[in-house]
């Protein structure tokens, strides 16, 4: 039998067991509950009642394509062609179409079954009796008048403002347009304005005009409000950072150049650009400068010193310097102790030059590798010995 200290055990190992899968389960089943609550919600989504008919007379359109290849079993081959055509109007086809109606819809099922209670007798008629007419301006329009022809807006289906070829001057879009709702006013595209959409909007001027098109383009960045052609000659007035010239109209001004440092700090610098100039700090070498990195300091700051046109850290260049120092220093003990060993014998001290020669064409180059990959740094000639 076990000893009680490992009943314990296997009592805690299948408790933790037991809890980690409940964790896991609930995760899943929050999953599974917030799809399933997503589905509800979409499906007692509640549409507009002409997307309601819409969204009706696009499933069943796909209940028509999918039951388009059916027909009646049974019977022989040579009355497959007249079992089809029967089988095309028959009630059996509407049964089986209308058997999966409404349920491929994302949004509104219950909307949708239920309207399909209500246009019952409609449906039928329609399959029956007007299958050459248009299911959706059958039902939608005519049969449940929740709908309007394209172009039309409102309980009595009005045309739309400008109908028909030049609705809202094709400029923007009719309020209720194609529903039984709206009042028919245009909505305008951006750059249009007025109740017909044929004036161009503040910021806007007229690109093109004819007795049926009115074309607005906007206008040049530099403009403040209105202007009357493209480009900044068209402008009526310029944005700040503008000035307005005689011959090219809003023209940037060069606030960098307008006093000694620009607009900006002592120790910034300034860089114009299209309508505004922005201002950077100076490289922290710099006592003051007219460009970016330590090249263009008008002095150094402190801790730093001018070599070469450029200001560089004094505590970087002796430490630098130092290690020059040494590198050469090496270099030059090494030669010498070789020079000694020659007195005494020519074949060793052969053998050590050589290593010593080698040794330096290496640790050179590979010191003027790094140094390019490093930017530019002490020049190596510049070492005294
Ligand atoms: C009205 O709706 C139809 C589609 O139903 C669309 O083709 C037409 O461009 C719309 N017209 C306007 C002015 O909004």
């Amino acid at each position: 039998m076990l000893n009680s200290k490992a009943q314990i055990l296997i009592v805690t190992c299948f408790l933790s067991l037991f809890t980690s899968a409940e964790v896991d389960i609930e995760k899943v089943s929050q999953k599974v509950t917030d799809k399933f609550v997503e589905k509800q919600i979409s499906k007692s989504t509640v549409l507009p009642p002409c997307q309601a008919c819409k969204a009706l007379v696009g499933s069943f359109s796909k209940g028509m394509e999918r039951t388009a290849r059916n027909k009646f079993d049974g019977g022989d081959a040579a009355w497959e062609e007249e079992k089809m055509k029967s089988y095309r109007n028959s009630e059996v086809r509407l049964v089986e179409i209308q058997e999966k109606l409404c349920t491929d819809l994302d949004k509104g099922e219950d909307q949708c079954h239920k309207l399909v209670e209500d246009a019952e007798q409609y449906i039928e008629d329609w399959w029956f009796n007007k299958q050459d007419t248009d299911l959706y301006e059958f039902l939608c329009i005519e049969s449940l008048k929740r709908c309007c022809p394209s172009d039309h807006y409102g309980p009595e289906c009005k045309p739309c403002p400008g109908y028909p070829d030049r609705v809202c001057s094709n400029n923007g879009r009719c309020k209720g347009n194609g529903t039984r709702k709206g009042n028919g006013a245009c909505a305008c595209d951006s750059g249009y304005t007025g109740s017909m959409c044929d004036s161009c909007a503040d910021g806007y001027y007229q690109a093109y005009k004819d007795e049926k098109v009115v074309l607005c383009s906007s206008c040049h960045v530099s403009c403040q409000g209105a202007c009357t052609q493209a480009g900044s000659k068209g402008c009526l007035a310029c944005k700040v950072g503008y000035r307005m010239d005689a011959e090219h109209g809003c023209m940037d001004i060069n606030e960098c150049a307008i006093e000694d440092h620009g607009p900006c700090g002592s120790n910034q610098f300034c860089v114009n650009n299209d309508g505004s100039y922005s201002c950077l700090d100076c490289d922290r070498a710099c006592n003051g400068c007219d460009g970016d990195g330590p090249d263009n300091c008008f002095s150094c700051a402190k801790g730093y010193f001018m070599n070469e046109q450029m200001c560089v850290d004094e505590a970087q260049y002796s430490r630098d310097r130092h290690v020059v120092f040494a590198r050469y220093a090496v270099y030059g003990g090494l030669t010498i102790a070789t020079c000694i060993i020659f007195q005494n014998s020519q074949k060793v001290a052969f053998g050590i030059g050589l290593a010593v020669a080698l040794y330096i064409a290496a640790s050179e180059h590979y010191i003027s590798q790094s140094n390019q990959n490093a930017g530019p740094k002490l020049p190596m000639g510049d070492a005294s010995m």
